[in-house]
């Protein structure tokens, strides 16, 4: 099992720009527990990228979602980069998860925490019925979260309403990684199923993943402060 972190805020870099994102990672490290970057920096930038951003290991936000030994050969890749996590698509199935978790084990105990989504925040009930899945999104992440952690995944990213489900399903082991974190008051923006930090903890939740409350803020290190600070107090 992992360590819980001191400070359970990951700041989301959604960014390609890449003086943005060094600016932001120089502004937010002290105030947040880890940086993630994301598909779009990565495509734009590639591991050189991340380097230039920060030397401290990251949140390697990738959703890989390939045949297994494809997948096998984008962990192996990212290794030297010594990410914190890394994430993959559940639905690539045990052969695809068992791969990953192989290739992640060449860098020993420093290889990167694994984890699975689920079912995207994104897709509504009917969307993800026209993908041709006819059970409920809870019932699908339920199904897909079992999948990923008998096939080796460390965790689960997963909206703030599955939190308490999974907790109950799996108890304390699985980390839980959580978007759709908003402070009371902020804008939702396209997020539809949100909780405040302090309830995402309370139920559960290891690291919260908050982007734009953060970096949409015109002071984004008092932005992360105050999150931390209301996270310390126990305030909502
Ligand atoms: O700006 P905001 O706080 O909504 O950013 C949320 C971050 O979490 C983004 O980087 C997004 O890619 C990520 N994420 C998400 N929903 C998921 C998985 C990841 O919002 N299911």
């Amino acid at each position: 099992m992992l360590p819980r972190p001191g400070n359970p805020i990951i700041a989301a870099l959604d960014t390609s720009d890449l003086a943005v994102a060094q600016s932001w990672a120089r502004v937010l490290t002290p105030h947040v527990g880890l940086l993630k970057l994301g598909l779009a920096f990565f495509t734009a930038h590639g591991p050189e990228g991340v380097r230039a951003v920060t030397r401290v290991p990251v949140f390697l936000d990738l959703k890989l979602h390939d045949i297994p030994n494809t997948v096998a050969g984008a962990v192996a890749a990212v290794l030297p980069l010594r990410a914190a996590m890394l994430t993959l698509h559940a639905a690539g199935g045990t052969a695809m998860i068992r791969a990953a978790r192989e290739a992640a084990g060449a860098a020993g105990a420093d290889r990167p925490k694994l984890l699975a989504v689920t079912v995207l925040t994104s897709l509504s009930p009917e969307a993800l019925a026209e993908t041709g899945v006819v059970d409920s999104p809870p019932e699908q992440v339920l199904r897909l979260a079992r999948l990923a952690l008998a096939a080796g995944a460390d965790g689960l990213v997963c909206s703030p309403q599955e939190v308490a489900l999974l907790r109950r399903e799996f108890g304390a082991e699985p980390l839980l990684v959580v978007p759709g974190i908003r402070p009371q008051g902020s804008d939702a923006a396209d997020q539809a199923r949100t909780l405040t930090p302090q309830a995402a903890v309370a139920a559960g939740a290891d690291w919260l993943v908050v982007g734009r409350p953060i970096t949409g803020a015109a002071d984004p290190a008092s932005a992360a402060a105050a999150i931390a600070a209301s996270l310390a107090s126990g305030a909502a």
